[in-house]
């Protein structure tokens, strides 16, 4: 039995497949809810540079069963906006720096949760994740990546649990297609990376199906690569997406940003309308062995997948979804619980 206690949360590149299966092994307990877990007196602070619906909502609700207290700060609204470039001076829009915010709230509460998404001009700059890093620079409490330019875990583990009940927990070489699909807007490679992962540390089959200039980062792939190869998995890519269904029992759709364009919005946008139709559609999952379909969420209909994929029995977004809640309880108890 592995033992996070004490440490960050921010990839699960940095974890073991065995630290994982740990923490999945209890969000599965508690799914069957065969035991009452408690972090009575404990406190989470959550600070949400970006939007969410699920994920705060579902640490909120998580953190409030197992009986600690969340504390969720919108920068901006609730707390000060947050400076975090070093030995800068500080005189524009941000009061604070997040050298004293996180000293600070480290003495309030036992974990912190950042969600920062990139700010999409540098790539270079960008995955380093500099408000995450930052924060986990000068927390003292450990801290859980909610989301940053590089990984979303938590996303992630919530994955690995719905891949494993797909599959009734047998996911080795289990074919699983990680699939672009079109959006109105560049999105970060986070959840991309992060189910790579997860379905790597699972030892599927993994095809990851994009565009031609739509390559994940490198250093990921390569990661995904090795730890699919521990666990008995492989990874492989093609610009080819009707033949990466073929047979495919998970179809993992999401759209996700060109590292060439990075920070040439509208270019990438001229290059996307020269596409053929990536979105996922009844006649493509036919093409699958009766695939579930999986997403993130928030989806947008009838662009990234049609409604007949989305409203159909395959469909497993919202178990997934919901497993968010049961990985992320098992997540705090890992870190937070007593031994
Ligand atoms: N999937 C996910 O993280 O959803 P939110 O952006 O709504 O938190």
């Amino acid at each position: 039995m592995s033992d996070i206690r004490g440490r960050d949360f921010l990839k699960l590149a940095d974890f073991e497949t065995g630290e994982i299966d740990d923490i999945l092994n209890l969000a599965f307990e508690m799914k069957r809810e065969q035991r009452q877990w408690s972090l009575k007196g404990k406190t989470i602070i959550m600070l949400f540079f970006n939007s969410s619906l699920r994920t705060r909502t579902s640490f909120e609700i998580g953190a409030t069963q197992l009986g600690a207290q969340p504390v969720v700060l919108n920068v901006g609204q609730d707390a000060w906006n947050l400076e975090w470039e070093e030995g800068t001076v500080m005189n524009a829009n941000s009061p604070e720096h997040i050298k004293d915010a996180a000293k600070v709230l480290s003495r309030y509460g036992d974990a912190l949760a950042v969600r920062s998404f990139p700010r999409m001009q540098n790539y270079a700059q960008d995955r380093v994740d500099p408000i995450l890093s930052s924060f986990s620079k000068y927390a003292s409490a450990p801290l859980i990546n909610l989301e940053s330019a590089v990984e979303h875990p938590c996303q992630g583990l919530a994955d690995l649990m719905t891949l494993r009940e797909v599959f009734n927990h047998n996911t080795k070489g289990k074919k699983v297609v990680l699939s672009w699909a079109p959006h109105v807007k560049a999105l970060p490679l986070a959840v991309p990376h992060s189910f790579l992962l997860a379905a790597a540390m699972g030892g599927c089959d993994i095809t990851v199906a994009h565009p031609p200039q739509f390559e994940l980062e490198e250093s990921v792939r390569t990661q995904a690569e090795l730890v699919a190869n521990l666990n008995g998995g492989k990874v492989r890519v093609t610009h080819d997406q009707q033949e990466a269904f073929k047979g495919a029992e998970v179809v993992y759709a999401k759209s996700w940003l060109s590292l060439p364009f990075y920070g040439k919005p509208e270019e990438e946008m001229a290059y996307r309308a020269t596409l053929p139709s990536w979105t996922i559609d009844e006649d493509k999952m036919a093409l699958t062995s009766r695939a579930r379909f999986m997403h993130c969420l928030p989806i947008r209909r009838n662009l990234v997948a049609t409604d007949g994929v989305l409203d159909h029995d395959d469909c497993v977004i919202y178990q997934q979804a919901e497993n968010r809640l049961h990985a992320q309880k098992a997540l705090m108890v890992k870190m937070l619980g007593e031994s």
